[in-house]
């Protein structure tokens, strides 16, 4: 055998897995289809919550990975301008959440596998898995100079994103996927405008807004549009009368907008997330909206759960982690989908004027966080990231 597992796919799931094993002393070569300069600069997620920095922790990789990034203190949810706060880690036990983007971590990650001694291959085109039903998968590749390769291994990760090779090497009949269009559009706005003081969402009858930290000069700002708009077109000044009226702050220091995007509010899960030797992590299997910033995090812990279950049967011969590795997964992404939707709910049917019942019913959901002591725990449950289902 060439390698124990190949890796498809260098982002947060493909390279914390790789990190994983790399420790765990199981050999692995990541594959991945971009260079490193395109892989290292791609901004999406920033939080790694709290159950995912103590995975980093437990592998050794905690002060390397997540240590310098900021802790997550108050949340400000400001409902028709009144600021209401969440002291969300304290809510949660203690439990901080950290700012770590997407980027960082991506970058830290590649530094230390690395460092090990880690087989990383950027630049692998066509990538292709064989035979991954029977007992000597392998999988097949171009580099840069047009070369092919062949690597025959024991067990493939697919942690190719959501468009990779991976799930479509599943044969359809194997696979049920479930698609969800939460019906909201979101355009986000990077400007040099100095940060709020705490991460800030507001909900008003004029729609959502946030507005998040993005190092010490600049913000990166949220506003919910109509589905049929294109905000990408409206005229600077029109985005920031937009958020002067939904932050209900006239006085919203404004800065030169230097990046505009539409970010997709929809959800998808395939299952099962394993199929013969193919184990599924990340993006390739779940896709989920921002809301509660769970995405990365789920990567994360289906990394951590598939290590286990490769290092057990790699090294011991005890199958059962892998055995128990897709329906583990599962119960942990369903219950992100329902957190992320029913916080997706809450922040916008909140605000929407055209179903005043709707309205209500997220009105009070917004409303008991700040009164029971008993709903704001379990968000913040939530939001640190919740014990583990064992695999
Ligand atoms: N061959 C090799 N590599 C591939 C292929 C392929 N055919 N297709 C995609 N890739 C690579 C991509 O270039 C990318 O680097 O796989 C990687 C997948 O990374 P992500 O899409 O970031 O997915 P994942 O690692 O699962 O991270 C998921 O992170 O960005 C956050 O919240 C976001 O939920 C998301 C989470």
């Amino acid at each position: 055998l060439d390698t124990t597992v190949v890796i498809i796919g260098a982002g947060p799931a493909g390279l914390s897995l790789a990190n994983f094993l790399q420790r765990g002393g199981v050999g692995c070569v990541v594959l991945e289809m971009r260079d490193r300069a395109y892989v290292e600069g791609r901004q999406r997620a920033g939080v790694i919550d709290h159950r995912a920095g103590e995975i980093f922790a437990e592998f050794g990789l905690g002060d390397q990975v997540t240590g310098s990034g900021p802790v997550e203190t108050l949340l400000e949810i400001r409902t028709d301008g009144v600021p209401r706060l969440l002291d969300v880690p304290a809510l949660a036990g203690g439990r901080p959440s950290r700012l770590v983007p997407q980027q960082l971590l991506v970058q830290r990650l590649i530094g230390s596998y690395l460092d090990g001694g880690g087989d990383l291959r950027f630049e692998a085109r066509d990538v292709t898995p064989h035979d991954l039903d029977g007992d000597r998968p392998h999988v097949t590749y171009r580099d840069a100079d047009g070369t092919t390769h062949e690597l025959t291994c024991s067990y493939v990760a697919g942690c190719d994103g959501f468009h990779g090779v991976s799930r479509a090497s599943i044969p359809a009949e194997e696979l049920t996927t479930y698609s969800f269009d939460h019906g909201i559009g979101w355009y986000t706005v990077l400007a040099d405008s100095p940060p709020p003081r705490y991460p800030l969402m507001a909900v008003s009858r004029h729609g959502f807004a946030a507005q998040f930290a993005r190092g010490p000069q600049a913000s990166r700002f949220y506003l919910q549009y109509q589905p049929g708009d294109d905000p990408r077109q409206w005229p600077d000044e029109h985005t920031w009368s937009r958020l002067r009226l939904r932050l209900g702050d006239d006085a919203l220091p404004e800065g030169p907008i230097t990046g505009r995007e539409v970010v997709e509010m929809r959800s998808f899960v395939a299952e099962p997330m394993a199929w013969g030797r193919l184990f599924l992590a990340g993006d390739a299997a779940h896709i989920l909206t921002p809301m509660g910033a769970k995405g990365m995090n789920l990567a994360i812990t289906d990394a951590y759960l598939l290590a286990r279950a490769i290092t057990a049967s790699a090294l011991h011969g005890d199958d059962a982690g892998l055995a128990a590795y897709s329906a583990a997964c599962l119960r942990r992404t369903w219950d992100y989908q329902e957190f992320s939707r029913w916080f997706a709910e809450m922040v916008h049917d909140a605000g929407a004027e055209s179903d005043a019942f709707r309205r209500r019913l997220a009105r009070a959901r917004l409303d008991r966080l700040f009164e029971s002591p008993y709903a704001a725990a379990a968000f913040a449950d939530l939001m640190a990231g919740t014990a583990f289902p064992q695999a």
